[in-house]
This record gives C-alpha cells, structure tokens and sequence, in this order.
C-alpha cells in the first residue's frame, strides 16, 4: 500500500557567457533622432551641422553621452570636432559603431554598421577639416528615455549585497542572486538589466534557476559568488528558453506574443556578469526591473547549444586553430537569434545552415571577433530551418602574439574549459519548434534527445550529455535505455548525487529495489540532506520490508523538506506496517492538511480507522 513516486530528474547544463568592454546602465537609449538623409553624391563641402550629425545622432550618442559606456561623448560639434581624427580612423577600420558580423542575406534586428557612403563622407569631412556649417542645417538633438527604458516596472529587485570591486587587478566574474519574491505563477515579457555603474560592467547574461541550486554557492545568503561560467542544475525537463542578455548601448527586449517567461514561486534569476577594475574602489550593486503580462505562453522556444570544446586544444603560436561541429535538426524550427561565444583567442566565427536540398546560407560570419564586444544577435524575420538542416559552427582561434587579446605573453597551450584563461567553443541558437503534435509529446524532447546524442558522438566523457538522454529517454518510457546512460554518465561522476538518485529511481521504477539501493547511499554520501534520495530510499527500504529503516528515510526526507504530503503518507504507512498506529494516523493527516485530496493518505487513513476501531 505504499505510494511509490519516481521523480524524474532533468538536469541541464547552462550559463557560461564572458564579457569585456566599457559598460554601462540606466537611461538606455531610446533614439528619436530622424533617420539619415543621405544624398546619393557627396556634397562638395561636408558639414557636421548637415551631413555629420545625423549619422553621430542615430549611430554613436546611445553609448557616447553622458553617464553611458563610451568614454567622451559625441552630442554637438565641439565633441566630435575634438575627437574627429579618431573618428575617421575608428570608422574607417569599422571599429566604431561595435558591430561584428558581416553583412549577409539573413539580416538582424536593430543592425549597427554604417553605410560605405557614410563612412566616406566621414573620412571626406576630417579631411576637410572637420567644418561645422549651417546652424540650420542641424537636426534636433537625439533625445533618450531617462530611467527604465519601457516604463516603470511592475517589479524591481535589487542585489541584495553589494560587490565591492577592488581599485586594481584582473578580471572580476561574479554572480548575484535575485530571489524572486512571488507566491504564484508569473510571466514576464521583459526585464531591463541594470548590471551596475557604467564602465566596470561589461556585459551581464540573467540565467533561470528554477531550483535554487545557485545560492548553495553563496557564502552567505546574498553575498552572490563569483565564476566566470556557470551552470545550472534542474529537476525538471524546463529548458532554457530565452536569451537574457545586456550589454551597453542594448534596449530591453520585450518578448514577442505568446513568449512569455515564467518565473514561479522560488525562482532565483541569476545575473552572471564580468566587471574590471577601475582604478578605484568601486560599489557594484545591480538591480533588474520586471514587466509582468497576464498572458500565459502558448509558444516555448528552446536554447539548442552546440559546443565542441573537447576539440580545443591550441598550440601556443598556433595562428589558424580551426575547430568545426555539425548538428542535423530532427524537425522543423524558426531560428529567432543566434549568440556564438568564444573567449580571448576567437578570431574568424561563423556559423551556416546547409539545407536539405543542398543550399545554403549564413546565419553568421564574425571575420574578427572580439569577446569585448560579443552579443546576442536577434534575426529581423524568424528564419525556418527545415527538419534535416545542418547548422555547422567553424570557429578559428588565433593563439598567436598577433592576436592583440591574447591574454599571455608568450603565448602559452591553450586549451577548452569554463575559466577566462580556458578557450571556449559555443553557440546558442534560440529555436521555435515549428509543429507541434500533441501525440509526439513536446517537440523541445527531441530536439533535447538529439543533441545528447550528438554531443555524445563529440565527447564520450560528455557527463551532462549522458545525464540529459538518460532523463530523455526515461521521459519515454525507454527506462533500459535509460539506465544504461545514467550508468554511463555515473562512470564520469561516480559521486554525483543527481545521476545516482536519477538511477535509482529508474531502478525504483522496474520494481529493483535492491539494485536501487547502493546508487542512493551513494546520493546521500554526496549530499546528505537529499531530499529525494531520502525519499526514493525509504521506498527501496519499504519495498524490501525494511519499515524501520524506510520511516527514518521518510524522517530525515522531512526535515530537508517539511511540506510534502507523498513524504508524510509513505511515513505513515511504514508506520502502520510496524503496528504503531497513533503515530501513523498522524502523519497520515498531516499528509491532508498538505494535500486534502490525497488518495493514498485517504485510504490508508480510514484503514487504519477501521483497524484501530477493532483492536
Ligand atoms: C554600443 C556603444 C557604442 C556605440 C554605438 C559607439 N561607441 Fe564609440 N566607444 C564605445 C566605448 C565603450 C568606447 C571605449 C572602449 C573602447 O575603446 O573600445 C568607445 C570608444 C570610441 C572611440 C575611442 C577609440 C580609441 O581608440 O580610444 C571613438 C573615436 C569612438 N568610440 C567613436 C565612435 C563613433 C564615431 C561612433 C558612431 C559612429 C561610436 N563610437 C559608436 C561605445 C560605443
């Protein structure tokens, strides 16, 4: 009579963003300049008054004004006029706007790069002396949005504690926690991202963490932890979804139709951002507005991440160090954005989709990259890539002394991992499963299943690759299959807890209790306020007869985690079984306060009425 539950236990790997770069906050910008109007001939006399500042206006002021990134601003002649030779250089060599792709057939979202006529012109006006003109000519000063971008929030939260970032040294990585103070379900269309004071923040990636697992981290609650790349564990299949991403010069994004996030009650929005030293000691204490929408999704994109980092392995010296991966989509998606990363050694990225009938297109080329300037790039149109589109990434990596962002001198072996002396080799695609057929259950399984397999291909020592098909598989009710990729993942990790419960409980699920066993003490060596190797134990206990043992499962269960009714019902029933009934009765009821429908607990609990009632 006991109520056996087989948790399903989904865990996912995620994180992992670097940044660089004169950051900034608050006030973003909002642009009402009017558009260039660009003359097809260029006029004999450049003027900034005429030709110049509606190019400086629509391209240059949202980071360079004051209290933004840019270090000097560009809003009236006497700045661009103090600065124009520097801008003709940094425009010529299309360092400034920062924009790295290439111009390609599939165009981004709010593209920033300028014209070759208006590069031209540019070069033509410091050439000709950087001449002011008409005052006439002029066209009103841009005028931008003070304080949160699009509006009040409905929420604000603020980091709870402050990171104080020393005067000198390296590069800061550090993570604060938002804990999300909301009794019930929520969806939010967009969150506004203010990382700290402007030039120490270069770029700030939000993360979901649906399960807490990030403030185990902390040192204490609120402090944050620092780590330049950092991964997320879930219970649940609940993959990532959406890019949440700042860095300076970015406006919110608010989340199309029907794409809404949602955040639950004991949600933790995890904010992972790169700061450097200023020179002096500085107060970082960033804070996130959130705009809530009554209405729930109805369509759920999915992060897919392809990555090849085991291939990364560069000689130092080692100019053109290519690495490649191809993954073959299982069904029909809309590629909405796209977010290549490597770290300080990426040189050409590209990424391209080669479709079923052998064309293809680019969906990305960055001839240089540089991680200073890395972002998340949203497409204009979504863009349908067909079931059996090969998405194929080729990175090239310069670990050479000419590669000004080589961080050692001499260069030295490099090689993959999550530090900011580690290469990385990533790139997430944010898809929409384009049909969605009850029948097959959710599409976001099989793209998730046919990634795992693919990084398996890639990696067998992948550990979260065996982990996640093994979860896949299970969901499925292929539990053979499914043990044998826990027992693949367990030889990598013998001691993790997650995969060790995660077997357990598929062996839980095909009635072997006995085999279940040892892969739950070994949870519970690993950590030993489990809750659900708590629990599973005390069923593998009960199942063998053993009450005794099982009720101090269920105990210990209960005091890492007090409310759960299917806990409280399976103590009471091995209590019952060992003829102490009064004690029974009440955890039995106090599996209804939890749960007043609960069946087992109702059942057991008349039973046991009946049973006392004849002794
Ligand atoms: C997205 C924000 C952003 C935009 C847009 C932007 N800049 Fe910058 N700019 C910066 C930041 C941050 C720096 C300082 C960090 C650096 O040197 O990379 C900078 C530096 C510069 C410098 C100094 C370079 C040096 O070598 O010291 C010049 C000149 C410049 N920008 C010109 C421009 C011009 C001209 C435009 C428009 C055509 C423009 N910028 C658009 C953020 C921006």
């Amino acid at each position: 009579m006991l109520h056996l539950r087989h948790r399903i236990i989904w865990r996912a790997r995620l994180g992992t963003f670097v940044a660089a770069l004169g950051a900034t906050v608050c006030g973003t910008a909002l642009l009402l300049a009017s558009p260039v109007s660009r003359s097809k001939a260029s006029p004999a006399q450049v003027t900034f008054n005429r030709d110049i500042a509606p190019i400086m206006f629509r391209s240059c002021s949202t980071c360079h004004r004051p209290g933004e990134a840019a270090p000097f601003s560009l809003l009236t002649y006497t700045d661009a006029k103090r600065h124009a030779r520097q801008i003709a250089e940094v425009t010529r060599g299309r360092i400034m706007p920062p924009w790295l792709p290439e111009p390609q057939e599939l165009k981004f979202a709010d593209e920033m790069r300028l014209s070759p006529a208006e590069i031209d012109l540019i070069q033509k006006w410091v050439g000709q002396g950087a001449v002011e003109g008409n005052p006439a000519d002029l066209p009103p000063q841009p005028k931008f949005v003070q304080g949160w971008e699009l509006g009040e929030p409905d929420m604000i939260l603020k980091a709870e504690k402050p990171l104080i970032l020393p005067p000198q040294g390296t590069d800061t990585y550090w993570n604060f926690i938002f804990r999300f103070p909301i009794n019930e379900t929520q969806w939010v269309k967009a969150i506004e991202i203010r990382p700290g004071d402007k030039q120490y923040v270069h770029h700030a990636n939000l993360l979901v963490d649906r399960e807490e697992t990030s403030r185990r981290r902390e040192a204490q609650p609120g402090a944050g932890f620092g780590g330049m790349e950092i991964r997320i564990e879930s219970q649940v299949f609940d993959p990532d979804s959406h890019l949440l991403f700042w860095k300076p010069g970015t406006a919110p994004y608010p989340e199309p139709e029907g794409m809404a996030l949602r955040l639950d009650k004991g949600t933790d929005l995890v904010l992972n951002t790169h700061l450097q030293p200023s020179g002096k000691t500085e107060v970082i204490q960033p804070s996130i507005g959130i705009y809530f929408t009554p209405h729930p999704a109805t369509r759920f994109p999915m992060l897919l991440q392809l990555e090849n980092d085991v291939k990364l392995d560069i000689p130092a010296g080692d100019k053109d160090f290519v690495v490649t991966d191809t993954f073959k989509l299982p069904l029909d998606v809309q590629l909405l954005a796209i977010y290549p990363h490597a770290h300080y050694l990426g040189k050409d990225i590209q990424a391209f989709a080669t479709f079923p009938d052998g064309t293809g297109k680019t969906l990305i080329h960055i001839p240089q990259w540089n991680l200073n300037w890395q972002a998340v790039y949203r497409y204009a149109e979504p863009v349908t890539l067909p079931r059996n589109t090969v998405v194929t990434m080729r990175y090239v990596y310069d670990n050479s002394e000419d590669n000004p962002l080589n961080p050692n001198r001499p260069p030295i072996r490099v090689r993959g991992g999550n530090r900011s002396a580690d290469e990385m080799c990533h790139l997430w695609l944010q898809v929409l499963p384009i049909h969605f057929d009850p029948e097959q259950g959710d599409p976001r399984r099989v793209l998730q299943e046919a990634l795992a397999r693919h990084n398996i291909e890639n990696n067998p020592a992948d550990f979260e690759a065996h982990y996640n098909l093994a979860a896949m598989l299970q969901a499925k009710g292929s539990v053979d299959g499914a043990i044998e990729e826990y027992l693949s993942a367990l030889r990598l990790r013998p001691d993790d807890a997650v995969a060790n419960n995660a077997l357990a409980a598929a062996l839980l699920s095909q009635g072997k209790p006995d085999r279940a066993e040892p892969y739950l003490v070994a949870a519970l060596k690993a950590r030993p306020d489990y809750f659900d190797a708590h629990y599973n134990l005390g069923n593998a206990l009960a199942a063998q007869n053993d009450f005794a043992g099982a009720a101090e499962q269920f105990r210990l269960a209960l005091q890492s985690q007090s409310n759960d009714a299917n806990c409280e019902a399976n103590l009471g029933s091995a209590l019952a079984e060992m003829g102490r009934l009064s004690e029974a009765k009440t955890h039995f009821e106090r599996a209804l306060q939890i749960d007043p429908h609960h069946a087992l607990a109702q059942e057991n609990l008349q039973e046991l009425q009946r049973e006392m009632k004849e002794q």
